[in-house]
């Protein structure tokens, strides 16, 4: 590298559409302003596999010096981030996973554990019948194959629970009404539905809502984002019974990259804490989180100052110029 180029990171985010990716998104680049050393390049592919399979091929012939990439699916995304390690660029794989080990590093919560501690929540507060649905996550992608895993080897393992019907959703809410609203008209004494993320998780109560059951159910989700309808203040609203909090870890990602960049020792999985979010705890960690929103919102700002003094800089330095020419 040439003295004054910068460090290329290439963010391949699988889709922009929901405050959980926003997050990420946003939180990468706040830790990537703080850089000054640090181009970082994000492409969006729109959840479309061939699109993100491109947008990574691109990084890979404009000679990037790290890619991180959250994949949309597991299997169509493995080959071409084997590419990229082939041609010597490290990749850092973030929340989904591609198929086996060929990649540099992995960050995100572990997805089982996830689905055994929605499981184990609900044994221990389960008053009714134990009978369960659950929603999973799009078919292909790693987070739901994980979380169902985990979920489903705690609940076997009691015999008090059986999980009467898994919807296979797409993470999106659109997704749970009409397959839920069947089963619930079937079996009106469910007592827990598990989603596995909170968007799900809101559709299935509007759901019960419309057949009266919103009051006898009681809903788990995952991600406990603090936004507006974000699992917080589903929580708080006593719309979920309880949220798994699933840390998006957009500024880790950025730092681990630069690690990766910087050939620093790391291990291959980087592994964000999880924690459940009941109505014991949603107020404590509502603050907790915000006032990490106001941090970053201080940062912002100067940065954008920093941004407005440089330019300030920089046509003075050139008014400067120009005198000295005459
Ligand atoms: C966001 C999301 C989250 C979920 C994660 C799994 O796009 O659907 O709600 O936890 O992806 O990868």
């Amino acid at each position: 590298k040439k003295q004054g180029d910068k460090i290329k990171v290439g963010f391949s985010q699988a889709m922009t559409t929901d405050d959980w990716r926003k997050q990420m998104t946003s939180s990468m680049k706040i830790e990537a302003s703080l850089r000054p050393e640090v181009d970082l390049k994000i492409s969006d592919a729109n959840n479309n596999v061939a699109r993100q399979i491109e947008d990574i091929e691109k990084f890979i012939a404009n000679k990037v010096d790290v890619i991180i990439v959250s994949p949309i699916q597991s299997k169509p995304l493995t080959a071409v981030v084997e590419k990229s390690i082939k041609a010597g660029i490290p990749v850092l794989v973030v929340d989904r996973k591609i198929d086996g080990e060929n990649y540099t590093a992995y960050l995100g919560a572990d997805n089982i554990e996830i689905g055994r501690i929605a499981a184990r929540y609900i044994i221990s507060h389960s008053k009714a019948s134990g009978k369960i649905v659950e929603i999973t996550g799009a078919n292909g992608s790693s987070p739901a194959y994980e979380r169902s895993l985990g979920f489903d080897q705690i609940i076997k393992g009691n015999k008090r629970f059986t999980v009467v019907s898994i919807i296979h959703g797409n993470w999106e809410k659109e997704s749970v009404s009409a397959p839920l609203k069947s089963i619930l008209l079937q079996n009106p004494d469910i007592e827990y539905i598990f989603a596995h993320n909170d968007r799900m998780a809101l559709s299935a109560w509007e759901t019960a809502k419309t057949v009266g059951l919103e009051n006898k159910i009681k809903f788990l989700g995952v991600d406990g984002l603090n936004s507006v309808n974000g699992g917080i203040e589903l929580v708080k609203s006593g719309v979920l019974d309880g949220t798994i909090l699933y840390p998006t870890g957009g500024n880790e990602a950025l730092k681990l990259a630069l690690k990766m960049y910087n050939k620093e020792p790391i291990s291959k999985n980087n592994i964000l804490n999880t924690i459940v979010i009941d109505h014991n705890n949603a107020e404590i960690i509502e603050n907790q989180m915000d006032k990490v929103d106001q941090q970053q919102a201080v940062i912002e700002s100067q940065q954008g100052a920093i941004k407005v003094q440089e330019r300030e800089y920089a046509s003075q330095n050139n008014l400067v110029r120009l005198l000295s020419f005459f």
